[in-house]
């Protein structure tokens, strides 16, 4: 080993002695929900400019139109990917289906009952009905989640 390659491995092992009380490659508690709460803005963004170039579309402006789609695709395919990446969000098949399992039966219980009940104290009935319509589409959407999980564990 050349005296610089020593240097730069002396260098190394201070750097990572010195680094916070993670493994190499696992992410602090915070750099992981910062990743989760990039995602959604990336997701929410990329089918928000989706709407926004169809009323683009539909009034004639193509230009404006591609704006909105590039941007989009960019959130999904380079933002949105690239952080699912360092979050390392693609299990097994089994544990992604426990995963969504998870979040189609929160919005079924909890999440769409409690905005529809919220909805209806405000007077606000026809969101009320459709927080209701779709809580009862995520009901399904687990069901047929865990249908293939029992699947996939022979069940
Ligand atoms: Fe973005
Ligand atoms: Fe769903």
């Amino acid at each position: 080993m050349t005296l610089t390659k020593l240097l730069i491995a002396a260098a190394l092992a201070a750097a990572v002695s010195t680094g916070p009380a993670f493994a190499a490659d696992a992410l602090a508690p915070q750099t992981r929900e910062n990743l989760q709460a990039a995602m959604h803005g990336e997701a929410f963004a990329n089918l928000k400019y989706r709407r926004y170039a169809e009323v683009a579309r539909e009034g004639g402006n193509e230009t404006l139109a591609k704006l909105f789609e590039d941007s989009a695709n960019v959130e999904a395919n380079e933002h949105f990917a690239r952080e699912a990446d360092a979050l390392k969000l693609d299990g097994t098949n089994a544990a992604n289906l426990l995963d969504a399992m998870a979040g189609e039966k929160y919005e079924n219980k909890t999440m769409y009952i409690g905005f529809a009940d919220q909805a209806e104290k405000a007077g606000d009935l026809k969101t009320a009905a459709l927080f209701r319509q779709i809580a009862a589409d995520e009901g399904d959407h687990y069901a047929r989640y865990k249908a293939a999980h029992d699947q996939l564990a022979g069940k």
